[in-house]
């Protein structure tokens, strides 16, 4: 249900000046999302009426947004001047009693977390609650710190800071829940900073102090409100992440053979007694089963792995649906929209695109299979290539089941390999094969007898041997 007592905006038109990137840092790719996605899914998880502040780069931006929240609402900032402007710009969306705002470059935060503070800013009637983080690294830096002294509370920025970091180490998460009362009456009031002529919208702590306004404050451990502002943030955010999700599957049963060498993206599932290797990727939309062992410098993306399949080492698969039981690899490539149905077999060097593969069949070796229906308890040869481009157009090639394609056959497609059916070894095959046929397509072969003896000496009569091509 809508929790129509609260709105949320997420603070999303920064420049992205310390990226030192063309590209908004909001779209950057942190386990395999946008940064901006972090906030969006919290906000859609915790079903809040959203809007978001957009203007640095906002045609990259709002694609993403309605991708992942289709119900956001945007509302642009032309011109960068400040945290506390931007919400400034959103006054004319305000609705609900309490509205939550949120920086969009904090990806690391959990929906409890915010649970938490909205709880407590119901609970206790606050103006203004907000995230607090504890660090007393003098090494960190970019935050704002909360300085309580003599009953009056502010938050003083990094730049404007000259006090003892070891006295003042308490920061600003950059998450704030507003009372909408609070709000309209002293956002309006901020001042331009002197420093950079930006409104800050930390400053409306002080305000909310200087008038005996209710501010309270929860504290949250420092990594998971780590903000991201350079490109080594969104590095050590992207590891933290990734040591998230990987102690989760490690507490579900899923092992690693060297966790730190795998890279997984923040979508992907995996089943229990599942074992991944050195250096797998497990990219978005990928779902893995019980049972499955992938082995080392393996990629799957977009892919779907039921239990017990063995992917074998430096496979690619993407896009693809592998069923229970299935073996692929080492080094075979599956993707766009392929199934290999249960038990089946795709072994080395084997590329397969485009195409279903029935329960049992095997191409084992070396085969190109492209635009193929392929049935169950097939066999195909080493080096059966399916001939499915004219070079303008791609044709099915069908082989039904229990055929048996013999070693180097050229498919030569629209084809038809009929049930039961034998196609010889290095055959071009042209037209179709009926069922139970055997289909021989190659030239006859003539042995010479001696001849290879009387060839050698010709060659060695004449040094100057005859082009192969010429005998
Ligand atoms: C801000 C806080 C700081 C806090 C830190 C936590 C201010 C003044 N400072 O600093 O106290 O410790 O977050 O991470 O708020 N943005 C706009 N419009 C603008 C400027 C920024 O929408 O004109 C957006 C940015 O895209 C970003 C967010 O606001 O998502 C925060 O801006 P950023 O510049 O990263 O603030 P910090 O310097 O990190
Ligand atoms: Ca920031």
């Amino acid at each position: 249900m809508l929790n129509t007592s609260l709105q949320a905006l997420i603070l999303a038109a920064g420049k992205s000046t310390r990226f030192n990137t063309t590209a908004t840092k909001l779209t950057f790719s942190l386990c395999g999302q946008e940064l901006i996605a972090f906030p969006l899914q919290l906000l859609k998880s915790l079903n809040v009426h959203t809007t978001v502040i957009v203007g640095y780069q906002k045609e990259l931006l709002i694609p993403v947004i309605q991708k992942y929240m289709p119900s956001a609402q945007w509302v642009e900032q032309p011109h960068q001047k400040g945290t506390g402007h931007a919400v400034l710009c959103t006054q004319d969306t305000w609705h609900a009693d309490n509205i939550l705002v949120l920086n969009g470059d904090v990806p690391l935060l959990h929906k409890e977390d915010l649970e938490k503070l909205i709880q407590k800013h119901i609970s206790t009637g606050a103006a203004v609650s907000c995230i607090a983080t504890y660090n007393a690294d003098p090494s960190v830096t970019g935050y704002g710190r909360i300085i309580i002294q003599e009953e009056k509370t502010c938050i003083v920025e990094q730049r404007d800071f000259t006090g003892d970091p070891a006295e003042h180490c308490r920061f600003n998460a950059g998450i704030y829940l507003f009372k909408r009362a609070f709000l309209e009456r002293f956002l309006p009031q901020l001042e331009a900073h002197s420093t950079h002529g930006e409104l800050y919208i930390t400053d409306l702590i002080q305000k909310a102090s200087d008038e005996h306004e209710r501010i309270e404050f929860i504290d949250i451990p420092f990594d998971r409100v780590r903000g991201v502002n350079t490109l080594r943030e969104l590095w050590v955010a992207e590891h933290l992440k990734k040591s998230e999700l990987i102690t989760s599957f490690l507490e579900n049963g899923v092992r690693f053979t060297a966790p730190q060498s795998v890279s997984i993206d923040s979508d992907v599932s995996i089943g229990a007694d599942t074992v991944i290797g050195y250096g797998v990727q497990l990219r978005k939309g990928t779902t893995v089963g019980t049972n499955v062992f992938i082995d080392a410098f393996c990629t799957i993306e977009n892919a779907h792995l039921a239990n017990d399949v063995t992917i074998k080492s430096h496979s690619v698969i993407s896009s693809s649906t592998v069923h229970r039981g299935c073996t692929v690899g080492p080094f075979a490539h599956i993707h766009s929209r392929t199934t290999l149905d249960e038990k089946s077999v795709i072994g080395n060097f084997v590329e397969v695109t485009k195409s279903s593969i029935g329960k049992q069949t095997k191409a084992k070796h070396l085969a190109y299979l492209g635009n193929a229906q392929i049935g169950s308890e097939v066999t195909i040869g080493a080096g059966t290539v399916t001939c499915n481009y004219n070079g303008v157009s791609k044709h099915v090639t069908t082989i039904e089941n229990n055929a048996f394609i013999g070693t180097h056959a050229s498919l030569i497609a629209p084809v038809i390999i009929g049930e039961g059916s034998i196609v010889a070894a290095g055959s071009v095959i042209t037209q179709s094969v009926p069922a139970y046929a055997l289909a021989i397509a190659r030239e006859r072969q003539i042995n010479k007898e001696q001849y290879a003896v009387a060839l050698k000496n010709r060659y060695l009569a004449s040094k100057n041997p005859l082009p192969e091509a010429s005998l």
